[in-house]
C-alpha cells in the first residue's frame, strides 16, 4: 500500500501523513526533509543554492540517515530548500531513494509535492491537503512562536506566497494535484477532522481495491 500526500508549505500534510502512517502501521517518509538536506550539504560546502552541479553531486552524496538533524527544520530551511528543488538534476539524484522507499513493505506513506504526480505516479491512494495562505501562514507562526523562534505573521505570509508560486512553476515535477488526487481543503477543519476524512477516504479506495 502506497499513500501519496501532497500540498503546498503549511497545509497540514506532514502531520497528517505521520498519522496516517501511524494509523495504518506504514513507512512514512517526509520527503521535503530529503530537499532541505541538499541545500544544508550545499551551504555547508560554501557553494551558492543554485549551483546546479554542487547540489547535484550533495543530492548523489547525501545520506537519508541523517534527516533528523533539527536545524532542517529551523525558518530558511524550507526556502533554501526550494531554491535546491527546481534543479531537476537534484530531483532525478532523490528519485530512486524515494521510489524504493515506497516499495518497502508493507508500504509506505510519502509526503512531498509531486509524490503523486511524479514519483509514486501509480500510489494506491493520492491525497492534495490544501487550506488558503493566510489559514497556513497563521498555522506556520503559531507553530514557529511555540517553538520560541521569532517570526510575524506577515514575514510568514510573504515566505509561503514566494515558495508556493516558486513550487508551482518550475519546469520540473511542479507542485500540483495529480488528477486522480482526493483534494482536501483543511481551511476549516482541525486536524483531527482532517485526519478521519483521509482515513476515510483510503479505507474507500482499499475496499474498492480489494472488491477489483
Ligand atoms: O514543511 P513545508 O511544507 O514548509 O516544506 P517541506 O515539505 O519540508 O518542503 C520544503 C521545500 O522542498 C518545498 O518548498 C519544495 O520546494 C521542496 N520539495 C519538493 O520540491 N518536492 C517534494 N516532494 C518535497 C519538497
Amino acid at each position: 500500500m502506497i499513500i501519496a500526500i501532497d500540498g503546498p508549505a503549511a497545509s497540514g500534510k506532514g502531520t497528517l501523513a505521520k498519522r496516517i502512517a501511524a494509523h495504518f502501521g506504514l513507512h512514512h517518509l517526509d520527503t521535503g526533509l530529503l530537499y532541505r538536506a541538499v541545500a544544508r550539504d550545499v551551504q555547508r560546502l560554501g557553494a551558492a543554492l543554485d549551483d546546479a552541479e554542487r547540489a547535484a553531486a550533495a543530492a548523489r552524496a547525501l545520506d537519508p540517515a541523517e534527516l533528523d538533524d533539527p536545524d532542517l527544520r529551523k525558518p530558511g530551511a524550507g526556502e533554501a530548500a526550494s531554491i535546491v528543488a527546481r534543479i531537476p538534476q537534484v530531483r532525478a539524484a532523490l528519485l530512486e531513494f524515494q521510489r524504493s522507499f515506497a516499495r518497502r513493505p508493507p508500504g509506505a506513506v510519502l509526503d512531498g509535492r509531486d509524490i503523486g504526480t511524479a514519483v509514486c505516479p501509480d500510489a494506491d491512494v493520492k491525497i492534495y491537503v490544501t487550506a488558503t495562505p493566510e489559514v497556513r501562514a497563521e498555522r506556520r507562526f503559531l507553530e514557529m512562536q511555540g517553538r520560541g523562534e521569532a517570526a510575524t505573521y506577515e514575514g510568514v505570509l510573504a515566505d509561503i506566497r514566494r515558495r508556493d508560486q516558486r513550487d508551482a512553476s518550475r519546469d520540473t515535477a511542479p507542485m500540483r494535484s495529480a488528477d486522480d488526487a482526493f483534494l482536501l481543503d483543511t481551511s476549516n477543519l482541525d486536524i483531527e477532522a482532517a485526519f478521519d476524512t483521509a482515513v476515510g477516504v483510503i479505507l474507500r479506495k482499499a475496499g474498492q481495491r480489494g472488491r477489483a
